[in-house]
């Protein structure tokens, strides 16, 4: 244990960097004030040849979303962090973005004692009726030059990871829409250890996801988990927005890790693409 004098809420580079020396992620560790977002530096990195590595920042000045959409930040409250992890996982494997989602959910769980949901595939919400935002999830990644015949394997992903932690009240624009941990209910909000927490959760996920693809296991082995942790893939009246959309009810994940859901005809459809919302 590396004795600090952290004060509540900020990031310690040292004690992170000694919390995952022995993960995948042990290259680069690195705290930046403000930066345009921290997904970019973990691409550029990969770009240039590193395998592993974690990108914190207190503000992101063009943080990115999914679908193109920008993510707000308030510098200190949130946290903002992207890996980089070089797996040895399909090209196609969707459930690398499962586990993210899965360890933030767990990392909150452990460090402040909320139980919150998670929104097919990714998106960290609130339980309540109104699934209030409080985090989300972007991975990018890119796919290995083909060495043999055999199925394209990932190069490398950049899994980051915006949490709304600290905020006591949220950006206008956000108000009927997002939380903060700190709004729903946790008291002395602290980064360090849920972003401790969140990068040791993940490699653990990666590890199976790795073990299981070695052992052509053909499903996720994520599942369990995350039926114990999202209300959103039984019996969820939702709306779909892909293939023109259409409403149903979700009806479990498939065994790469697509949401199915009974449409109003009662025809079972495969969902491929997040937007997925409560009815
Ligand atoms: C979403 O749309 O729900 C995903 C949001 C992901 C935001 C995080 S914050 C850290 C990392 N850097 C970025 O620019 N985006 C991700």
């Amino acid at each position: 244990m590396i004795e600090t004098t952290r004060q509540g809420n900020t990031i310690d580079a040292e004690e992170l960097r000694a919390a995952l020396s022995d993960t995948p992620l042990s290259g680069d560790v690195r705290h930046l004030r403000e930066v345009h977002s921290t997904n970019d530096l973990a691409l550029e990195a990969a770009q240039a040849g590193a395998t592993g590595g974690v990108w914190v920042a207190d503000a992101q000045t063009a943080g990115r979303g999914r679908g193109g959409h920008t993510w707000v930040s308030v510098p200190g409250d949130g946290l903002y962090v992207s890996a980089l992890l070089s797996p040895r996982l399909p090209a196609t494997a969707f459930d690398l973005s499962l586990a993210a989602g899965l360890a933030a959910w767990e990392a909150i769980r452990e460090v402040s004692g909320l139980t919150v949901d998670i929104r097919w595939p990714n998106d960290l919400v609130t339980r309540e009726r109104h699934s209030l935002k409080l985090g989300g999830v972007l991975v990018e990644t890119a796919v290995a030059a083909p060495s043999t015949a055999g199925t394209p394997m990932l190069r490398y992903a950049v899994i980051g990871v915006g949490i709304n932690v600290a905020h006591r009240t949220l950006p206008p624009e956000l108000m009927d829409e997002a939380s903060s941990l700190f709004l729903e209910g946790w008291q002395v909000p602290d980064r360090q250890p849920l972003l401790i927490a969140l990068l040791q959760r993940l490699c653990v996920h990666v590890r199976q996801l790795e073990a299981a693809n070695a052992a052509q296991l053909g499903q996720t082995p994520l599942a369990e988990a995350l039926y114990e942790a999202s209300t959103w893939l039984h019996g969820k009246p939702v709306r779909v927005p892909e293939e023109g959309g259409y409403t149903g009810t979700t009806a479990g994940l498939d065994a790469q890790g697509f949401l199915l859901v009974n449409d109003a005809q009662g025809t079972r459809r495969t969902v491929r693409s997040g937007g997925v919302r409560g009815l």
